[in-house]
């Protein structure tokens, strides 16, 4: 009963120095907005209001939120919904990694200052699904994930589109001259047609199947399209699911533990998932004082196949891998390989989820374990004299060929540099030469979506396809290549990236795990006593400089050091 007091509106009173009055003044206004008694009474179940008119991921927000107020009110609770920040992935400058962190503050903030007693998180453009679970593991109140769920694909001239990775495909064969600029007009106008998130296994939809793996969101709830009515079903129960989980002890830390950590990982590999996701999932774990094991994934790496066919690696678009069984296809899968012993937003284990749900798959999109698209897992970490805390390789998304390599630096020393020389025709470069970029990392940059070096133009016109490119930048999830991310520590920290110069060699061993700077260690000394550390991408006030002084590398998430946990 004493519980039942500390429930609803009148918990956590504002400060006046005279609580009656702070009860009293809240049910006054709280009237104002014409509840009933009855409804004020009831507990509240918060809902994130992430529609932005510069977020068109999130387009269809509103209508999911109507559709989750209707479960909380069945379920017995006041649904009362609340703006945080949103990010749109191609709306935000530098990149919008940078605001990650500042967004995960804002809903761990308003969801302990207001008083609610469970949350609704919905999200699903990049970074916000992992901006809301961070911020609601730090908070400790229940709380479910709903995902806004992912674009349909569109059509040119009779061939299936979807964001983002045909965008890339298309832009790569403009930049070649093999599509002239009338056609890629057309283009832009069939990638991305309805609201919802990338249509292919991108990061958002990456986030999206590891919220559900992690036990964090209802089953199914990660791959229905947008647009579909499954999707505002899921809405309606994850509101219900969110009234019942008031009082609860249920909250994310008690779902989130060893067990379920390695189940996610497991299910990264075997869905060939975007590389941003190990940034996202080191954030996530550091809240809760766990490490993303390096070691770990390479282990699971080595024993987990890929068994999701989706683009960017593979053929197929995420309402293919809805209507294929969706992510419990996928988790019956690996069955086998995951601990399903773990806790569930639903109150049952993941192996009772899954002994529940259909067991239909389409073995075309989600491949059994005896019949992977490849043997091993879609990621792999490398380390080395050029990457002493890490570094991350999509080697599914990646050029066989030139996983065992030496190579010369073709170095970039910035984004700027980068785009002033990479088309210049006097660019000194070949096929076999590395592209190194610099001073992308969070630090310098925010950690753009720039890992993706384009091919020097000279080069795609005379047919090369990809080449060897390392950076300390991320890459979007959409994005395919023989690309090295994530190199920490970053250049701009005084990491040995930033002491590579133009033709230096460099070894890339993705068997060995490893990347290593052939220079001897009196040269590089000798580099590093004239190092000067950059200005670092902000400002001297605000946020910006929250995030120069306190933003980890890639291996801690990019969290603030403030946010992790114990
Ligand atoms: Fe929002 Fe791709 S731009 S998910």
């Amino acid at each position: 009963m004493a519980e039942e007091k500390k429930r609803g509106l009148l918990n956590g009173l504002t400060h006046y120095g005279d609580p009656d009055f702070a009860a009293y003044l809240r049910r006054s206004f709280a009237r104002s907005m014409g509840y009933s008694e009855e409804m004020l009474g009831r507990p509240v179940v918060g809902i994130t209001w992430t529609a932005s008119g510069f977020n068109n991921c999130h387009r269809g927000v509103p209508e999911l939120v109507e559709a989750v107020k209707r479960g909380v009110l069945a379920g017995g609770g006041l649904p009362l919904d609340f703006p945080v920040i949103s990010l749109g992935e191609v709306f935000l400058n530098p990149t919008s990694l940078l605001y990650r962190n500042l967004m995960a503050m804002d809903v761990e903030e308003m969801i302990r200052a207001q008083p609610m007693d469970a949350v609704v998180l919905v999200g699903g453009c990049d970074k916000t699904l992992p901006a809301l679970v961070m911020g609601a593991v730090s908070a400790g109140k229940p709380a479910i994930v709903l995902a806004t769920g992912p674009m349909s694909t569109g059509r040119y001239h009779g061939e299936r589109l979807g964001a983002c990775t045909d965008c890339r495909r298309f832009w790569a064969q403009y930049r070649a001259g093999g599509l002239d600029d009338k056609q890629i007009a057309e283009i832009e106008g069939n990638l991305a047609t309805t609201q919802g998130t990338c249509a292919v296994m991108g990061t958002a939809s990456t986030m999206a199947i590891l919220c559900e793996a992690l036990g964090l969101m209802l089953p199914g709830g990660a791959a229905v399209p947008a647009v579909h009515a499954d999707r505002l079903r899921q809405a309606e129960a994850s509101g219900l699911r969110a009234a019942q989980l008031v009082g609860s002890a249920l909250t994310f830390d008690r779902i989130i533990t060893e067990g379920s950590v390695e189940n996610a990982l497991r299910v990264l590999l075997a869905i060939s998932g975007s590389t941003n996701a190990v940034v996202h999932l080191a954030a996530i774990f550091g809240r809760l004082g766990m490490a993303l094991d390096m070691d770990q994934l390479n282990r699971l790496s080595d024993e987990t196949p890929v068994l999701v066919d989706l683009k960017p690696t593979g053929a197929h678009y995420m309402e293919d891998l809805h209507a294929a069984g969706g992510a419990p296809a996928v988790l019956r899968a690996l069955r086998d390989q995951l601990n399903l012993g773990v806790a569930t937003i639903t109150g049952q284990t993941l192996g009772e989820v899954l002994e529940a749900s259909d067991p239909w798959v389409d073995p075309t999109v989600v491949r059994p374990l005896d019949n992977p698209i490849s043997p091993q897992g879609g990621l792999v970490a490398l380390t080395g004299s050029l990457a002493p805390k890490g570094a991350i390789l999509k080697r599914a998304a990646a050029t066989p060929a030139l996983f065992e390599r030496e190579g010369r630096a073709v170095v970039f020393t910035s984004l700027d540099d980068l785009s002033r020389r990479i088309d210049d025709p006097e660019l000194d470069v070949t096929p076999d030469d590395f592209l190194v970029l610099q001073n992308a990392g969070p630090l310098a940059s925010g950690m753009p979506e720039a890992g993706y070096l384009p091919i020097p133009a000279k080069l795609a016109r005379a047919g090369v396809k990809d080449m060897v490119r390392i950076s300390d930048a991320r890459m979007s999830g959409t994005a395919f290549g023989t690309i090295v991310l994530h190199v920490s520590p970053e250049a701009a920290l005084g990491g040995p990236l930033g002491l590579v110069r133009q033709g230096d060699r460099i070894r890339l061993s993705v068997a060995g795990r490893r990347l290593d700077l052939l220079v001897e260690e009196a040269e590089l000394a000798r580099r590093r006593a004239s190092f000067l550390a950059g200005p670092g991408v902000g400002a001297e006030r605000g946020w910006r400089r929250l995030w120069r002084d306190h933003v980890l590398q890639a291996e801690q998430g990019c969290d603030l050091d403030v946010l992790r946990g114990a």
